[in-house]
């Protein structure tokens, strides 16, 4: 049994917001996994890194420091703090294609087992709960459909100004683009593990969500000795 509580779900899905709420409300570790991505894919834009295997690729993973920290400086490679950077609109599309990567994902899979074996946490992605800790005690799916999940990530990219007049259509186009991605991918593809508790959040207020998570969680915690 793993110590992580392993939340996994399509972008959008509000799982972030909650996953780092529920972090905050048993006060234990938050972690982001789809910083990693999004962070080594815009450094590797950055340092004109081909988005294929070789040898390129190697020396940049080999040669890179990667840090993660609090919530003010979530990421740093190579002492950059990229936590800013990486929430910008057109960063998804790099993580989205650099996550294929097998030797990314490898690389970044290992950083995260590291990081997660320290001490008890919130791990957040796409393939905690069925590749990265398969043995987590609590295992929870959060989804939603893709309209609300547009609708969502248009108004964060307002909100932020970082929508750029980007249209809602555009905004469902690029969801369903990214879901399609992280379900085809040979790798670690997006999908509820067997043991997961699904939680569909696209009728659900934040405040339901999170009462939800800490239920899950608490029950889970029982079952298995453990206090949170
Ligand atoms: O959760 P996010 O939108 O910040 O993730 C950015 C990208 O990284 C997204 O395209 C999916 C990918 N990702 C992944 O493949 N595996 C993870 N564990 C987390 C994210």
């Amino acid at each position: 049994m793993q110590k992580v509580i392993a939340i996994d779900g399509p972008s959008g899905s509000g799982k972030s917001t909650m996953a780092k709420n529920l972090a905050k409300e048993l006060n234990i570790l938050y972690i982001d996994t789809g910083a990693m991505y999004r962070a080594l894919a815009y450094f590797a834009s950055l340092k004109d890194i081909p988005f294929q295997e070789g040898e390129s690729l190697t020396r940049y993973l080999n040669d890179l420091t990667i840090e993660y920290g609090n919530e003010d400086a979530l990421i740093r490679l190579d002492g950059e703090d990229l936590s800013q950077k990486i929430r910008e609109h057109q960063v998804s599309a790099l993580a989205s294609q650099f996550s294929q990567l097998p030797s990314v994902r490898k690389f970044l899979i290992g950083f995260q087992r590291d990081l997660g074996q320290k001490t008890i946490c919130v791990m957040e992605g796409r393939d905690i709960s069925t590749v990265v800790f398969p043995e987590a005690f609590c295992k929870i799916f959060v989804t939603a459909s893709a309209e609300v999940r547009a609708k969502r990530r248009l108004s964060q990219l307002v909100e932020t100004g970082k929508d750029e007049g980007i249209s809602f259509e555009q905004v469902l186009k690029d969801v369903e683009e990214r879901d399609r991605l992280d379900i085809e991918r040979e790798v670690s593809p997006l999908k509820v593990a067997e043991d997961a508790v699904v939680v569909d959040t696209s009728d659900l207020s934040p405040a339901d969500v999170l009462k939800r998570l800490i239920e899950i969680s608490q029950e889970k915690a029982k079952g298995h000795n453990l206090s949170l």
